[in-house]
């Protein structure tokens, strides 16, 4: 079958997911480009996918799919058109978030023909504890463009296979934890108020009162805000920034299936 066009889905508020996607479809080399981006909001109409390549992205969240981004994707379907599901992570692991996000792609009417696990910084890495720092780096992009490429060669397969796609993860899909009580704080002095954290949040969980107050049910934990922050003003410490650090600080490559 001949495709000339792609669609790029991702959901990805620190951005790593969305450089991977864009690199994957540069790396595939058809010519038009479609974009939705779920990161801040839910598209207003559903999403019909037909006679064109879709690569959906999204970072992994405990071991899962976000849930928000889930939520996001829920008008989106296919007429039994490729997808190339991707997930990237902050190099612990992505446990079963793949295989959950093959499952959905499948259950919405699309025919993954490739899947991939990139990694990208933690939401949680800092300056004095990095984790996977900076990545995805020149190394991980030749690698997604690369990946695109071989992608570029199977889509003649399409419609052909007749096995489902191999990706690494298990049934029952890893146990979502409780939410943890940690927001991002403020750090006062330095703040200017200038609103930038509640631009970005990608649920809405920042507004300003008084002073930038962040609502601790909404916010989903992303670090979009601290990772932003034009003066470097906002913090979040959780524990697991040290844990992630002395265990996962050994760099990890990415995975493809075919
Ligand atoms: C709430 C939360 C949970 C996370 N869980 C994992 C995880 O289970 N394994 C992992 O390696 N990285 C985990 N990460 C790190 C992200 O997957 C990683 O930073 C990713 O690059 C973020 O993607 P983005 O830049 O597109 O937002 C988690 C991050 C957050 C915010």
């Amino acid at each position: 079958m001949n495709f000339e066009h792609s669609h790029l889905i991702c959901f990805s508020p620190t951005h790593s997911s969305h450089v991977i996607g864009e690199t994957i479809l540069q790396g595939l080399g058809l010519e038009q480009i479609a974009e939705t981006d779920l990161t801040y909001e839910k598209p207003e109409e559903e999403i019909l996918l037909c006679n064109t390549v879709t690569v959906i992205v999204v970072p992994v969240y405990g071991g899962r799919v976000p849930g928000i981004a889930l939520e996001r994707m829920e008008g989106i379907r296919g007429e039994q058109s490729p997808v190339i599901p991707v997930v990237v992570y902050g190099n612990r692991d992505y446990d079963d978030a793949l295989l959950e996000l093959r499952d959905w792609c499948v259950a919405h009417g699309l025919v993954p023909v490739a899947a991939a696990a990139f990694i990208g910084e933690h939401s949680y890495s800092r300056e004095d504890r990095p984790i996977a720092a900076g990545r995805p780096d020149e190394t991980d992009l030749q690698q997604a463009r690369e990946f695109g490429r071989q992608v570029f060669d199977r889509l003649k397969l399409v419609g052909q296979e007749t096995k489902p796609l191999y990706v690494k993860g298990n049934y029952p899909y890893k146990t979502i934890g409780p939410k943890t009580p940690q927001t991002p704080l403020m750090v006062s002095e330095r703040c200017s108020q200038c609103g930038f954290c509640i631009e970005i949040c990608p649920v809405q969980a920042i507004r300003l009162d008084e002073e930038i107050v962040s609502n601790a049910e909404t916010c989903i934990k992303c670090c979009a805000c601290v990772k932003q922050c034009p003066q470097g003003a906002r913090l979040f410490e959780t524990p697991y920034t040290d844990i992630l650090f002395k265990n996962f600080s050994n760099r990890r490559d990415p995975d493809l299936f075919f």
